[in-house]
């Protein structure tokens, strides 16, 4: 674990959550929004560690402009956006509301509110052996769900926070936004909260595809067109997720046949997008967090 790139991704991801307020503002372009963010991220020194993820009212995650996206700010918008250094990542998320809503208002206020119960729970305690003594996973669930239920909302409860680990950004344990009963103990590493609300019924599932891809297996593929998109991912990405959006402007639009082909042939998995079943509204508030023997620390703050 390297604690000095793990604190430098969430230092410049706490500038980029400022900056990124700055500029998102009703019928701005999705597109727009998207490039500004990850171009700072570059500016300040850390890379894209999966591409922006601006998705509105009832898509609860997983969707980024595609090349050619049209789609405007509006209604209740997510902004999930990650920073790393060398693979060592800090997973954000805000939400905004673009309608001037009440209902908006009071949702995204209790996916914050929730996050914070959780932090805040988690924060005071110390860690003795490489472990946070007195607190376990299904504990941090509990008051994420009951704090969403006291603003009068329902968790989505198939979405969770997860742990992270060098170009890993879904390492294996899942920090749920329920009590799932699961005493799961938080051991030195980086995790990431991420309690979602929403006013409908408290589950997601899958929608379009998002254009959103992790590399899956390097195996050889013949056309040249998909190898060399093939050798461009790897390179650049690694095991991160990336977008088509980000492979069409190194590549051009000939990149397109490529990730099919390369989905088809089983080196890509592409993400969809996540719907909430009701098609009811989802705030999301997201901050990472390092354990080590320093205690615990909220990088991105
Ligand atoms: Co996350």
């Amino acid at each position: 674990m390297n604690k000095e790139k793990i604190l430098k991704a969430g230092k410049i991801a706490s500038e980029v959550r400022k900056y990124a307020r700055t500029i998102i503002k009703k019928d701005v372009p999705l597109l727009e929004i998207a490039e500004k963010i990850e171009a700072k991220t570059e500016e300040l020194g850390g890379k894209p560690a999966f591409p922006v993820n601006l998705s509105i009212n009832n898509i609860s995650a997983h969707y980024t402009p595609s090349h050619d996206d049209k789609t405007l700010a509006h209604g209740l918008l997510k902004v999930d956006f990650g920073v790393h250094i060398d693979g060592w990542v800090a997973d954000n998320a805000f939400s905004v509301d673009l309608e001037n809503s009440e209902e908006n208002k009071k949702l995204i206020k209790a996916s914050e509110d929730a996050l914070d119960s959780a932090l805040k729970l988690i924060k005071d305690k110390g860690v003795v052996d490489g472990v946070v003594v007195d607190i376990s996973t299904n504990e941090t669930g509990d008051i994420i769900s009951k704090t969403i239920e006291s603003h009068g909302f329902s968790p989505i409860i198939n979405l969770s926070g997860h742990s992270m680990d060098n170009y890993e950004l879904h390492s294996g344990i899942t920090i749920p936004n329920v009590n799932d009963n699961r005493k799961i103990k938080f051991k030195e590493g980086v995790y990431a909260f991420e309690p979602f609300a929403t006013t409908g019924s408290g589950k997601v599932h899958d929608g379009k595809p998002s254009g959103i891809y992790e590399l899956k297996d390097t195996k050889n593929i013949r056309n040249p067109i998909s190898r060399e998109v093939l050798e461009f991912i790897t390179k650049e990405y690694n095991t991160l997720p990336f977008c088509s959006r980000w492979v069409v402007k190194k590549i051009g639009i000939k990149a397109l046949f490529g990730l099919k082909h390369l989905e088809d042939n089983g080196n890509l998995y592409q993400f969809a997008q996540l719907v909430e079943v009701a098609g009811s509204k989802v705030s999301q508030t997201e901050q990472t967090i390092l354990i080590s023997e320093d205690g615990v620390i909220v990088t991105s703050e």
